[in-house]
């Protein structure tokens, strides 16, 4: 079938502006993250997110997935999975002066291993 090229100009600029994690901010973590509540590090404050940034991919997302001070687990969304959270972080990354890409396998199974820490670190300090 011929797509129509009236169709494909009108769809092809949403496609590339869209960008992976973009429609989970903007529905999840906006709430907080773009005005700063309760010292939430804000959407473009490459100051703020620099040294977040320097922790890491792989540890800076799953504490953010396990929840840390006012930040709560899975930004308070419990069905989100470590997937989409993962790619809300690099979205907001990538807006606060950082390059990440959306987590490849690898990464995935480094954030996995670096939630199970934080959530048996979590549990042991509770059992005190
Ligand atoms: C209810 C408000 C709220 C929502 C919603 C929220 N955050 Fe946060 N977030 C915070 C606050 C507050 C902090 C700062 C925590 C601190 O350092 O005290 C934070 C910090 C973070 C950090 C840095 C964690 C660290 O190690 O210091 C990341 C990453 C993050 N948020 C990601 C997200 C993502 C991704 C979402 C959406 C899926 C989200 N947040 C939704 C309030 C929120």
């Amino acid at each position: 079938m011929k797509i129509p090229t009236l169709l494909l100009t009108a769809i092809l600029p949403i496609a590339a502006l869209a960008q992976p994690g973009e429609a989970t901010y903007k529905a999840v973590c906006a709430a907080c993250h773009t005005s700063g509540v309760a010292n939430a590090p804000k959407l473009g404050d490459a100051k703020k997110w620099g040294p977040l940034i320097r922790e890491g991919q792989a540890v800076l997302t799953a504490h953010g997935y396990v929840g840390i001070r006012g930040m709560p687990a899975k930004g308070g969304k419990p069905d989100l999975s470590v997937e989409d959270f993962a790619d809300a972080v690099a979205y907001m990354v990538n807006q606060s002066g950082g390059k990440w890409q959306s987590p490849d396998a690898k990464t995935l199974a480094a954030i996995r291993t670096e939630i199970d820490k934080r959530e048996k670190a979590i549990a042991a300090k509770a059992r005190k």
